[in-house]
């Protein structure tokens, strides 16, 4: 069997899970991990064993033996930036989503890409669930005839709102609607969004990191199909990043209603009280197994890498659901529709209206 040399760079949260799944592959040959907390990295080191655990990322860009680099850095600033490098260097790429702030620079990213014949994926954690990948199958097969209208209620934790908006000011849209929003345009392929209205709700995060608590965005598809994707951040606390998730997905000839939360399981204990394990968006592992997406989404990456495959989540489709989500910023600044693709003038003020860094 083929073996490669795999790269982590950012071992926080994210980059823990796929740094764990790589070492645990036996697609990987060696491990090299980088991270700037050290701390986070001595703690990945152990429970992963790496070749290389490094403060600094350009040493495993250097390594001919790094065959495929996953960046998992915030914030978010890293994205392009590191990207670029690994791409340039001749890595194939699995990009923590947003995979850049602007679509000039997703453009560039995908050309260097393109031309240098490497794999380039985002991560889109939730096409590797279940249940979403139930509701792509449903449109597929035809079993729920024409898709007419498509629901997706998204909610995260406070804790982790403000996590993420004190590195960043990107929106609701950008940072949490973006995964429902890969989600309903993959399953309706290959219709393209042709418009969106989108208003923000401003509630607690507000006064502390001047951002919206919640965002609710309409898309309408080029037959019609209308797309309504509903994300906030400001639940109050619950088990740590708790995530609920309520999908509806309309066809003329059925109709499939989703409870994604994975509130199934209710653990009560007299020192923390209810709480919903396994309830977080990329999933966790539990013994010798995984619950969620994200360790196959990194078993799939590096299949792909190793038996030449298509990548789950093309970055040009990545690059639609960004400018999804700037165009939704952009008419929630403007309280009007706004339609796509975006281009000249609008493009602009749609990244001044989606990026405030
Ligand atoms: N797919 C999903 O379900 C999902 C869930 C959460 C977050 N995300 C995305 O994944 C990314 C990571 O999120 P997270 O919650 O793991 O963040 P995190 O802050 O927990 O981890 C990021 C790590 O990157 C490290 N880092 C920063 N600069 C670095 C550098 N130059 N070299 C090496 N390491 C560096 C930080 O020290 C930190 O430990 C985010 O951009 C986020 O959008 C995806």
């Amino acid at each position: 069997m083929e073996q490669i040399g795999v790269g982590v760079i950012g071992t926080g949260w994210c980059g823990g899970i796929r740094a764990v799944t790589a070492a645990q592959s036996p697609l990987v040959r060696s491990l090299q991990i980088a991270e700037i907390r050290n701390e986070r990295l001595t703690e990945v080191a152990e429970r992963t064993q790496p070749t290389r655990a490094t403060t600094d990322y350009r040493e495993i860009l250097a390594d001919p033996e790094i065959v495929a680099v996953m960046i998992s850095a915030t914030p978010e600033t890293t994205h392009h930036p590191m990207a670029l490098e690994a791409l340039r260097a001749g890595k194939h790429v699995l990009l923590e989503k947003p995979m850049a702030l602007t679509l000039p620079e997703a453009d560039e990213l995908i050309g260097v890409a393109e031309t240098n014949g490497l794999k380039f994926t985002i991560g889109y954690s939730q096409r590797f669930n279940p249940k979403q990948a139930l509701a792509r199958r449903s449109i597929d097969d035809g079993t729920l005839g024409d898709p007419v209208s498509v629901l997706i209620s998204r909610h995260i934790t406070r804790g982790l709102g403000d996590k993420i908006s004190s590195r960043i000011k990107l929106s609701p849209a950008a940072m949490e609607a973006t995964h429902d929003i890969d989600f309903a345009l993959w399953c309706l392929e290959p219709r393209r969004p042709v418009r969106v209205y989108a208003q923000e709700a401003l509630g607690v995060l507000k006064p502390t990191r001047d951002v919206a608590d919640t965002m609710s965005i309409v898309i309408t598809m080029d037959d019609g199909v209308v797309v309504t994707v509903g994300a906030g951040w400001s639940l109050p606390p619950g088990y740590p990043n708790f995530s609920s998730t309520w999908i509806e997905f309309i066809g003329t000839d059925g109709a499939l209603l989703m409870d994604a939360t994975y509130k199934d399981i209710i653990l009560n204990t007299m020192d923390d009280g209810v709480v919903f394990p396994l309830s977080t968006m990329p999933g966790e592992s539990v013994g010798h197994v995984y619950a969620g997406p994200m360790e196959r989404e990194t078993q799939h990456f590096l299949e792909a890498v190793v038996y030449d495959r298509p990548v789950m989540v093309n970055p040009r489709s990545a690059r639609q659901t960004m400018e999804v989500y700037m165009a939704a910023d952009l008419s929630a600044e403007r309280n009007q529709a706004v339609e796509l693709p975006l281009v000249g003038e609008q493009a602009e003020q749609a990244l001044e209206a989606s990026v405030r860094v």
